[in-house]
């Protein structure tokens, strides 16, 4: 009989996220991190989970990360209010390090649970376009968790009727250790950015 992995619930089907306990993510996290942005945004971003500040202050991509995010959008040319924004995990996963809070990825199990979140909010919304920022919000959105993010990026893939776009996630364009990869790795979100609006133009009604 095939096992469940220890405090994953998939049975539990909650309508509120602040309900969620389909992991146990929840249970060291100040609060769940819901999207924000408009209702019939044509773009949509999916960044890994919230961080520190996004976890104190319940909204998504509000600290540093969420700061090189508005950066790289206004380069682009895109309006961050006109933007959904999002978490393919919706609670802070962290682990202590003195009196820091820092940041663990994910495991496969807990993207797998959120997917459920994920999946309401693409049909609520219904972007044209998603951008993936980073290897965990590619896994969940394209259901891949073999996927490559580098691999993946340049191009525009056709999954479930809309475009996803991959690229690096904003805390690598932070926090890589040298000056060159940070540079590119910014280019890359700008460009995926610009990318993701001309094909959102171009499909314009
Ligand atoms: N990193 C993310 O992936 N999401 C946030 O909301 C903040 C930082």
């Amino acid at each position: 009989m095939a096992t469940r992995p220890i405090g994953i619930r998939p049975d539990q089907q909650p309508e509120r996220l602040d309900q969620c306990r389909r992991c146990l993510l929840w249970e060291a996290a100040t609060q769940a991190v819901p999207g924000a942005g408009p209702q019939h945004a044509p773009l949509m971003l999916v960044g890994e989970q919230p961080g520190d500040h996004e976890d104190l202050q319940g909204k998504p991509f509000v600290g540093p990360a969420g700061a090189l995010l508005d950066q790289a959008l206004d380069e682009a040319g895109v309006d961050r209010s006109r933007v959904y924004v999002t978490n393919a995990v919706k609670h802070f996963k962290w682990e202590p390090r003195g009196k820091r809070r820092m940041h663990k990825t994910p495991a496969q199990r807990e993207v797998d649970a959120c997917h459920y979140w994920i999946e309401r909010e693409l049909a609520e919304h219904d972007p044209k376009v998603v951008v993936a920022l980073g290897v965990t919000a590619l896994k969940s959105i394209l259901q891949k968790p073999a996927v490559k993010l580098q691999a993946s990026m340049g191009v525009a893939i056709k999954h479930d009727g809309r475009l996803v776009i991959a690229t690096f996630h904003p805390s690598y364009a932070l926090r890589s250790p040298d000056a060159e990869t940070r540079e590119s790795a910014y280019r890359a979100i700008v460009e995926a950015f610009r990318h993701a609006h001309q094909l959102i133009e171009k499909h314009a009604p």
